[in-house]
């Protein structure tokens, strides 16, 4: 193995992290990934919908290949933050020259309304883990009713929705959309997935009730439905009889309900279009009514987790505007605004930098730039010397003083154990639930 010149820690192994790791590594870094899961791939593992399972085989396939790269470390079931298994300084005192934060979006991005904390209240990502089986969202009860609400018109909505109609058959799933419908972020392809429960009256009642106000902001209505109905020929055969339907310009104000018999209605503001700049907003009229449901969920993007030990500004790790080693225009490095200075060594990238945004290609571009810009940085420094001595000490620490982390040679045999069930069951694949059950086949 040729000889690494540089020394980098890499936190969080989802796609972000893994591409980063072998783009470091192909430019002279000896990396060491830290990750809170048990198993490499974030949402590429725990967020794509279960049944993408080529996609997700595929990108299985590669982040394998990412690890087999010898000058790759991999250390599941770390969580690195303040006060956890391992602070980002420990890392950066123990002969690191950079820290890559790859950690994505894993904070709540709570609205404040009232009735938010109510039983039957839910956050998308939360559902979206359980559904994915990652430990503990896994093994966690999601008491969904007959009639919920998401909140949302993004490909998580979508997701959301999937699995609510087509795997938990609710007898109604409303999506609860602020601005109208030229503004919804879903796809197509996502659509189609259940197309076929969309519920066209009220849909078109919606068109008709909003069409002076999608003219005045200089929308045709006529383009914007085929947002909803281009889906339909190509749309996956029913399989519930699931109520799908849409409210537009409606803005949640308040959970309804209380503790003892849950939620009982969302309340919304009735909103209208304001076109300002190229840009259409959603202004209140201060009109509300409620949305009748007994389950809400907010599919409205995530936040990074605030107890990171990195400055927040607007749901991501903030960076510093003039950066010294941009790549693409774009800065990597990460800010601190008590000081108004550069956080020295700490550098970012995907849903961590901009959370909840893109696909699992913009977290590799964005993995991929930020370790253009760590080399950069790692180009401006002095050679390291006895690196490997310092790498190997602070693995034999970390394995001493950590319990059950989990390394590559644990993955292999994780990877033959989940294996070997997915072909007694005759299944596609199989997944173990729970974190036990994973050390158990790993031999810990
Ligand atoms: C519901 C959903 C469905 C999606 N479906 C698709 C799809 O079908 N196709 C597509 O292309 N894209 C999809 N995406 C988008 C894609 O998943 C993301 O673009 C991509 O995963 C972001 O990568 P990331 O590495 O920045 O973050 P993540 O994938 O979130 O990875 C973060 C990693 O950091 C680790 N971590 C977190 N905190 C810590 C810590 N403190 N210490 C150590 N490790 C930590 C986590 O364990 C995780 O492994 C979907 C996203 C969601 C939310
Ligand atoms: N299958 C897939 O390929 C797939 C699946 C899931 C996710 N993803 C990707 O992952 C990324 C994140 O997806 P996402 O759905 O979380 O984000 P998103 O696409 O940004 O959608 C978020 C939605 O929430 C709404 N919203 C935000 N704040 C709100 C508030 N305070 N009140 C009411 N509504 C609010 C937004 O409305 P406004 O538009 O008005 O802000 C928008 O409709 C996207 O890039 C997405 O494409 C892809």
């Amino acid at each position: 193995m040729e000889d690494s010149k540089y020394m980098v820690a890499v936190i969080g192994a989802g796609p972000a992290g893994l591409y980063a790791s072998r783009k470091l590594a192909e430019g002279g870094a000896r990396v060491v990934m830290f990750n809170r899961d048990v198993k490499p791939g974030g949402l590429a593992e725990y967020g794509i919908y279960p049944d993408k399972l080529k996609m997700k085989q595929g990108l299985r396939a590669q982040f394998k290949n990412i690890l087999a790269n010898p000058h790759i470390d991999y250390f599941g079931n770390v969580t690195v933050c303040c006060g956890g298994n391992i602070v980002l300084e420990d890392i950066l005192d123990s002969g690191f020259q950079v820290v890559l934060i790859t950690t994505g979006a894993q904070g709540t991005k709570w609205l404040r309304l009232p009735g938010e904390n109510l039983p039957g209240v839910y956050h998308a990502k939360n559902l979206v883990y359980h559904y994915n089986l990652l430990p503990p969202f896994s093994a966690k009860k999601y008491l969904l009713g007959k009639r919920v609400a998401v909140v949302g018109a993004g490909n998580v909505m979508m997701d959301i929705a999937h699995y609510l109609v087509r795997d938990r058959k609710a007898e109604e799933v409303i999506a609860v959309v602020r601005r109208g419908p030229a503004e919804v972020k879903f796809t197509k392809k996502e659509m189609e997935t259940i197309a076929a429960n969309l519920d066209l009256d009220t849909l078109d009642a919606e068109f008709s009730r909003f069409t002076p106000v999608m003219q005045n902001a200089g929308q045709d209505p006529v383009v914007a439905r085929s947002a909803f109905t281009d889906a339909l020929p190509k749309a996956l055969p029913r399989v519930s009889e699931t109520r799908f339907r849409f409210e537009f310009l409606a803005s949640p104000v308040r959970v309804m309900g209380d503790w003892m018999n849950g939620v009982t209605g969302l309340k919304v503001e009735e909103n209208t279009l304001v076109a300002s700049d190229g840009v259409v907003k959603a202004r209140g009229t201060g009109n509300t009514r409620v949305i009748e449901a007994d389950t809400i969920v907010f599919a409205i993007g995530d936040t990074v987790d605030k107890d990171f030990c990195v400055p927040v500004f607007n749901d991501s790790y903030m960076t510093v505007k003039e950066p010294r080693f941009p790549v693409g225009g774009l800065s990597f490095e990460a800010f601190n605004p008590d000081t108004n200075q550069p956080i020295e060594r700490v550098f970012l990238a995907g849903w961590a930098r901009q959370a909840s945004t893109g696909l699992v290609g913009y977290a590799r571009r964005d993995g991929e730039m930020a370790a253009d810009a760590v080399l950069q940085y790692l180009q401006s420094q002095p050679p390291m010397r006895d690196l490997d001595n310092v790498v190997d000490k602070f693995i034999e620490r970390l394995m001493e003083t950590h319990q059950r982390v989990v390394d590559k040679a644990h993955l292999e045999k994780l990877e033959q154990a989940e294996r070997a069930e997915a072909q007694t069951l005759g299944a596609e694949e199989f997944k173990f639930t729970t974190n036990d059950e994973m050390f158990t086949a790993m031999g810990y």
